[in-house]
């Protein structure tokens, strides 16, 4: 059944298991093997529109690709990504959000940074719309961070991202997303915050993991595949069978391991 927001704020140290998808057989597919949150990200900019990075990603294009997952998983409990420049003040962040909410059908938006987007969640939560943070590697604004590269490396980094990931708490955020980080800091930022931390490339101690639909199952386009990421068709032997070894990698806690983690 579907989580409420408030049953989701309480899940620390349920290992979540979150999955991309962006469109209806995506969408079947990561519900039927039963991850508990799916999340319609801007990523697909790079994994099925073929950009390089996420900053072309539109509205139009979100609203599309929320509409065709919702259909793909009626019941799930989806989050969908505000793209790069849709959230710079609170009127344009209010109507981007009732349009992927009451037109594409998602349950909650995703949007990226920390202390610097504290007064655009507050809106949004005030207003009632359940927000999803997301920071450490945040790839609408990944040049501006020196690439697609770890991040939080030294101390004053690693104090801004907690600092961030407590703002967005402060600021009602249901959970935070914590992309490319050393796994210590993961660790301090899951024990230090109360909302749940949903990791990718981030280690095994956050209170959930997600990865991208496509690198698990090693379509990726010719890209260099990060090492958080684990391609589990190989081990999985279908796509199916793929998806539902990743969600009970997830749970029982053995993904992600060392191999696929970032020690500093
Ligand atoms: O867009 C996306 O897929 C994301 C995940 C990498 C967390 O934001």
């Amino acid at each position: 059944m579907k989580p409420t927001v408030l049953e989701l704020r309480r899940k620390k140290g349920a290992r979540l298991a979150m999955l991309t998808a962006y469109d209806y057989p995506g969408a079947k597919l990561v519900a039927e093997a039963g991850v508990d949150l799916i999340l319609v990200g801007d990523s697909l900019g790079m994994v099925v529109l073929g950009y390089d990075s996420t900053v072309a990603v539109t509205m139009d294009d979100m609203v599309h690709h929320t509409r065709a997952a919702r259909r793909g998983a009626p019941q799930a409990f989806l989050v969908a990504d505000l793209p790069f420049l849709s959230y710079g003040t609170a009127e344009q962040a209010l109507a981007n959000a009732a349009r992927l909410m009451k037109d594409a059908g998602a349950d909650s938006v995703k949007l990226e940074g920390g202390a610097e987007v504290r007064p655009i969640v507050e809106t949004l939560v005030r207003a009632g719309v359940p927000v999803l943070g997301h920071v450490g590697l945040t790839p609408q604004t990944a040049s501006a961070l020196g690439g697609f590269k770890l991040q939080g490396r030294d101390e004053a980094d690693a104090r801004r991202i907690l600092e961030g990931a407590s703002a967005l708490e402060q600021a009602g955020c249901w959970g935070v997303v914590l992309e490319l980080v050393p796994a210590p800091l993961a660790r301090l930022i899951t024990e230090r915050i109360g909302i749940p931390t949903i990791g990718i490339g981030a280690g095994p101690h956050c209170d959930g993991q997600v990865l991208v639909l496509h690198d698990l199952l090693g379509l990726d386009g010719g890209h260099r595949r990060p090492k958080f990421v684990k391609d589990f068709l190989a081990d999985g032997g279908s796509v199916a069978g793929a998806v539902a070894a990743y969600v009970a990698a997830v749970r029982d806690g053995s993904f992600p391991d060392a191999a696929h983690s970032y020690a500093a």
